[in-house]
């Protein structure tokens, strides 16, 4: 069984389906994201200069410019056919968006000439190992400006290993029902993006105890992770929200 699918965000199809697909698929998409748009605005948080790891199609970016009319974002992503679809999108706030193509793993601190003083990241980081992103925090936690904060919405173990296989049964449950709501238009979209779900349902539910490498969805458990975030400085650390297998932890630079 092969248990890596390193390239699927090297897909033009997959790029371009996103959009529509994301928000139909993931459970919780828009809530996690809003629940974090609330975080920032009950904290405060002025003159916004954002990073986000794993941007994807731009959309948690958009709904920043939009909420925060001064903030300024830099796109961080791997994905030539990701970034593309973002291009396109943000064009309109021109040079309010920074793109930065790269690995979360090559150095593109080097390229960021504001520190940010936010960083978010959204069902990206799970792809790491588990050293690198610890490595990941770290460097995020050293390009933070001091009091900025980072967040990081993604697919995590909980508490017990019954609950994480059922947070992960609810996903394969939340995917198929949503064939019921769709519009014809959507019919071929949805069916490719269904046959890659089942290629990930056999790596991560039926094959669930095999060994886990960088480029899989390497899930940890978000108590780990906030311990990891305390370790490396951050303070008031917390998992701000949680929606099935989506955990939303984060703290702040002292
Ligand atoms: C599932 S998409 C999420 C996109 C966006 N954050 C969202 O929630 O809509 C994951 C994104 O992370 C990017 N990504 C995954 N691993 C990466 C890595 N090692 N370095 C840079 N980008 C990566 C992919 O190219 C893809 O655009």
């Amino acid at each position: 069984m092969k248990q890596i699918d390193k390239d699927r965000f090297h897909s033009k199809s997959m790029a371009n389906s996103y959009d529509e697909m994301c928000q139909l698929l993931v459970p919780g998409y828009d809530l996690m994201q809003d629940a974090l748009i609330d975080i920032l605005k009950f904290n405060g948080l002025k003159n916004i200069v954002l990073l986000d790891l794993g941007a994807g199609s731009g959309i948690l970016i958009e709904k920043i410019l939009n909420k925060f009319p001064h903030a300024t974002c830099y796109y961080l992503d791997y994905s030539d056919d990701f970034m593309s679809v973002a291009q396109e999108k943000l064009e309109k706030y021109g040079d309010r968006v920074t793109y930065i193509q790269s690995d979360f793993g090559g150095d593109w601190e080097s390229k960021i000439t504001i520190n940010p003083n936010v960083i978010t990241s959204m069902s990206a980081i799970h792809h790491l190992s588990n050293g690198n992103k610890k490595k990941l925090y770290e460097k995020c936690h050293n390009i933070l400006e001091k009091g900025g904060w980072f967040f990081n919405i993604d697919e995590m173990k909980t508490i017990s290993e019954e609950a994480h296989l059922k947070s992960l049964y609810y996903w394969i449950y939340h995917a198929q029902k949503q064939k019921e709501t769709l519009s014809d238009d959507l019919l071929d979209s949805y069916n490719g993006w269904m046959e890659k779900f089942d290629s990930w349902k056999k790596r991560n539910v039926d094959n669930i105890y095999l060994p886990k490498s960088e480029g899989d969805d390497v899930h940890e458990s978000f108590l780990v992770q906030v311990d990891w975030l305390n370790e490396i400085g951050f303070v008031e650390t917390d998992i701000f929200c949680k929606y099935f297998l989506w955990c939303m932890i984060g703290g702040k630079k002292k």
